[in-house]
């Protein structure tokens, strides 16, 4: 059986997420500050819905997560950084110092955290993959020509992520797991943008199908999975 660990399953693109995999037999590691609001699958699936709790910008996570990983499995097969946050600040003076840090928290060092608790893991696996789901406003050309209302603390800790994963694509490249940035559509979500037009049920089924589909694009590229187009970083 195929696992995955996802983070921020709560609500959003992170609980459809977790509905796809737990509905195609995956066990699914959910990782989440609020393992309550997916009780319902728990309860549905109590062998393959694993909930760890967790808050991905606090270290003592890295231990939850190797507990409930050690406890049921030797091999990771996907790990998907999904968890994110976005403060709605425009313009530099609504913005604090302290905003950039919460975004960079979740985003780039959360991230990192839950890789590392991960890594062993993943390491087991025949086909290892990283998906952290990044954001087209983290694309540092697309800001350049003026396509977005500045949202400085979230647009900057993406673009880091969007780094963070080439990075790990070089250090990583003797072994087996790819590292992939996906920018999951725009999604009407809590968080949704003016432009949602996509159910976060919709994108979910893109992800999972894109992730056991057999030829594996590239890492070096940064993907749209609503639209198959490739983004510029
Ligand atoms: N919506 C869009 O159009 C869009 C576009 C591009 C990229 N994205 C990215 O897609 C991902 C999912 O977004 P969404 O629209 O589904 O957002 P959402 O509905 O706001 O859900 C965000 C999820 O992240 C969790 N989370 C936030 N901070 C966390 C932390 N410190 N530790 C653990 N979990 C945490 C939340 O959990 P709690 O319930 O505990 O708060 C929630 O489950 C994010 O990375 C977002 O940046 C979204």
């Amino acid at each position: 059986m195929k696992t995955v660990l996802i983070t921020g399953t709560s609500r959003g693109l992170g609980l459809e997420l977790l509905k796809v995999f737990l509905e195609n037999n995956w066990t699914v590691f959910a990782l989440s500050r609020n393992t309550k609001s997916f009780e319902n699958e728990t309860e549905k699936f109590p062998t393959t819905c694993i909930p760890v709790k967790g808050d991905v910008t606090d270290d003592s996570t890295i231990q939850e997560i190797q507990n409930a990983l050690k406890s049921r499995t030797k091999q990771l097969d996907v790990l998907i950084n999904n968890a994110g946050n976005v403060k709605k600040c425009f313009g530099i003076n609504h913005v604090t110092s302290n905003d950039l840090d919460e975004h960079f928290q979740v985003h780039v060092s959360g991230v990192f955290r839950v890789i590392k608790a991960c890594l062993p893991y993943l390491h087991q696996s025949d086909s290892p993959f990283i998906i952290n789901i990044s954001s087209r406003k983290g694309s540092i050309n697309k800001v350049n020509s003026g396509a977005y209302r500045i949202l400085l603390p979230y647009q900057i800790a993406k673009c880091a992520q969007n780094m963070l994963t080439a990075c790990l694509n070089q250090e990583l490249k003797g072994s087996k797991i790819k590292v992939f940035a996906i920018h999951p559509g725009s999604l009407k979500t809590e968080v949704a943008p003016p432009d949602a037009d996509t159910e976060p049920a919709i994108a979910a089924q893109k992800l999972f199908h894109w992730i056991i589909n057999d030829t594996k694009p590239s890492t070096d590229s940064f993907y749209n999975i609503i639209d198959g187009s490739i983004l510029e970083w």
